[in-house]
């Protein structure tokens, strides 16, 4: 079994990523901790906890993270724009029953990795904040990371929240920055392929005509994703953007990487947030960062839809 600590900003494809995870027969989760992103802490760390306990897995448990950006202000405009008021718009899923852990977040992560006999993987679909601190609080948790994977940045695709940037970069750049210089084995899952691995109306029908309860909830909760897209970016085809970090653990095959040398600019409003590569090799600087470059759209399709039904 792989064992993985998912840290995220529930919202629709990061309540996804965390069913694939739950459902997949490959995948243990350890521990899911929650950050501020596509809606305030309490929304976010409510929301994954709703869907977890709305899929019988209790016993899963969630802390709560850092509740704003390392050195900024919590952006707030487009998470309720493409995720709802409360981050997970659409289908009415029962408030959550089993309680939120007490520990923060940061703690949680640095505890669980230093007192831990294997090497855990950590999957981050939103800002990096809490990851950041909790490698600037203690640099020895390196060791026991096996790899980061994360949903973020753009590096040949326009972003989605600034023409260079994407969200979770955007929102901490900070964060970004220091978790991509980290030194960790880093995968970096990005628009580049997360918005070519869509769901298309069709594929929302299939999902929903497996007829079973989370199969069912996943086809609303992209219905509601598939309208703000409509809205907010013009086009009817619903990227499950978080899900695909996950997925690549499912199946290696599914997404194709090149590692090369990433960085984050900070300064410059224009290119704040961007994931700058340098795909010609021209810094001479050491490639720290697999980032994406191909997906398989019709198999993460699959995917999803088997595991949903699981
Ligand atoms: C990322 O931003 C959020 O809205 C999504 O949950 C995803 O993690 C895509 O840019
Ligand atoms: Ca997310």
């Amino acid at each position: 079994m792989k064992k993985v600590i998912i840290d995220c900003d529930p919202g629709h494809d990061d309540a996804i990523a965390l069913l694939l995870a739950a459902k997949s027969d490959t995948i243990e989760i350890i521990g899911v901790t929650t950050v501020a992103g596509n809606s305030e802490l309490y929304n976010t760390t409510r929301n994954a906890r709703k869907i977890l306990d709305y899929a019988g897995y209790e016993a899963i448990d969630v802390y709560a993270g850092c509740d704003r950006p390392m050195m900024r202000d919590l952006f707030r405009l487009t998470g309720a724009i493409i995720h709802g008021a409360d981050g997970l718009g659409g289908p009415n899923i029962p408030a959550p029953t089993t309680p939120i852990k007490e520990e923060h977040a940061v703690d949680y992560l640095i505890q669980t990795l230093r007192n831990s006999d294997d090497r855990i993987i950590l999957i981050v679909t939103g800002p990096m904040t809490n990851i950041a601190v909790a490698l600037q609080k203690a640099p020895d948790i390196k060791d026991k990371i096996d790899r980061i994977i994360m949903m973020g940045g753009a590096v040949i695709e326009p972003g989605n929240i600034t023409s260079a940037a994407e969200f979770n970069v955007f929102v901490d750049p900070e964060a970004a920055k220091i978790v991509i210089n980290s030194g960790c084995e880093l995968y970096l899952v990005s628009l580049d392929v997360s918005m070519k691995a869509v769901f298309k109306e069709d594929d929302i029908e299939k999902l929903r005509s497996q007829g079973d309860k989370i199969s069912t909830t996943v086809a609303s909760l992209l219905d509601f994703f598939a309208e703000t897209h409509v809205k907010h970016f013009g086009f009817k085809a619903c990227p499950i953007h978080d899900a695909l970090c996950v997925g690549i653990l499912i199946d290696e095959s599914l997404v194709e990487f090149r590692k090369t040398y990433v960085d984050v600019p900070l300064h410059d409003p224009l290119t704040l947030g961007e994931t700058v590569a340098d795909l010609w090799e021209i810094t001479g600087n050491m490639p720290n960062c697999h980032i994406a470059m191909k997906v398989n759209r019709e198999k993460f399709v699959r995917m999803i839809c088997e595991h949903m039904k699981k």
